[in-house]
């Protein structure tokens, strides 16, 4: 991995870098903070809204490693911010082994923070795009490291904003699902418009795609589909913050609108 052949575009917004300053991360520079000013504009609890959907990733991984999952398949997994998902899986069970995905060679370039593996399990990282699942399950770092034939938990954590209907999200959904065996789980976090459909059309949208990346909310209804034909754990489809919280990490009045995103987990029925 040379972190010197990436061009970072230090000069245009970048969604992970935005992402990462969301999170209170150092991964960011001048033009991705202008952009989260003027998203922090129309969306003041965008910092709060990102910190729920992180903190959802890490109560949903918990949850499944202590439901015996070892492998988990994670795409869009962004700029690293610790704990990473490997982090959480193998702080529970070390054996755990994980496959991050993303499509952008900024995040390759800080791929190595991702790879620091518990010695007992395994971490890979591979470069490729949601858009085109085949690459993704054929690569051979995945068959290398993660066996289709055992269950997997496959995380899609605000990614799927990034895949609009035109680009056949459900298509490419159906088809990850469709190579996984009984017992897998499928994760999503996937930013809604529900709460405040002008706010987040009007500015959020725009921003986003004047640093040249569309980006689509979904309606509760839109997400759920996502998880047809497989068993969702309880509660269900909610919003980030709702799902199985442990108390810690939301703030005490958190309300739907400033969350701004549903997600769940689903199992893949045994038979
Ligand atoms: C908002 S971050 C989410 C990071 C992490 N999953 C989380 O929820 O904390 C979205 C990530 O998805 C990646 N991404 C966007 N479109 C993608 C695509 N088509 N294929 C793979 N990764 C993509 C971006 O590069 C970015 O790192």
């Amino acid at each position: 991995m040379d972190d010197e052949t990436v061009d970072l575009q230090v000069d245009r917004a970048h969604s992970a870098r935005m992402y990462d300053y969301y999170l209170g991360g150092h991964t960011n520079f001048l033009a991705d903070r202008e952009a989260v000013g003027r998203v922090l504009a129309v969306f003041p609890s965008v910092l709060v809204a990102a910190r729920a959907n992180r903190a959802f990733m890490r109560r949903s991984t918990r949850f499944l490693a202590e439901s015996g999952l070892r492998q988990f398949l994670d795409i869009g997994t962004g700029i690293p911010n610790s704990p990473n998902l490997h982090e959480v899986a193998q702080g529970v069970a070390p054996d755990s082994r994980v496959v991050y995905v993303d499509n952008d060679p900024i995040v390759l370039a800080h791929a190595k923070a991702l790879l620091r593996s518990h010695q007992a399990g395994h971490t890979a990282y591979i470069q490729a795009d949601l858009a085109d699942p085949e690459s993704i399950l054929s690569a051979p770092t995945l068959l290398e490291t993660l066996d289709l034939n055992r269950p997997i938990a496959l995380s899609l954590n605000a990614v799927l904003n990034f895949i609009p209907d035109e680009r056949g999200a459900y298509d490419i959904v159906r088809r990850l699902k469709d190579a996984l065996a009984p017992g897998s789980a499928l994760v999503i976090s996937h930013g809604t418009r529900d709460f405040d459909p002008v706010v987040v059309q009007k500015g959020v949208v725009d921003v986003y795609r004047s640093a040249g990346t569309p980006i689509q909310a979904r309606s509760r209804a839109e997400v759920a589909r996502f998880f047809d034909g497989w068993d969702l754990v309880d509660p269900g489809v909610t919003t980030s913050y709702r799902w199985r919280p442990d108390g810690e990490e939301a703030p005490p009045d958190m309300t739907d609108a400033q969350a701004a995103a549903y997600v769940a987990v689903a199992r893949k029925p045994l038979t």
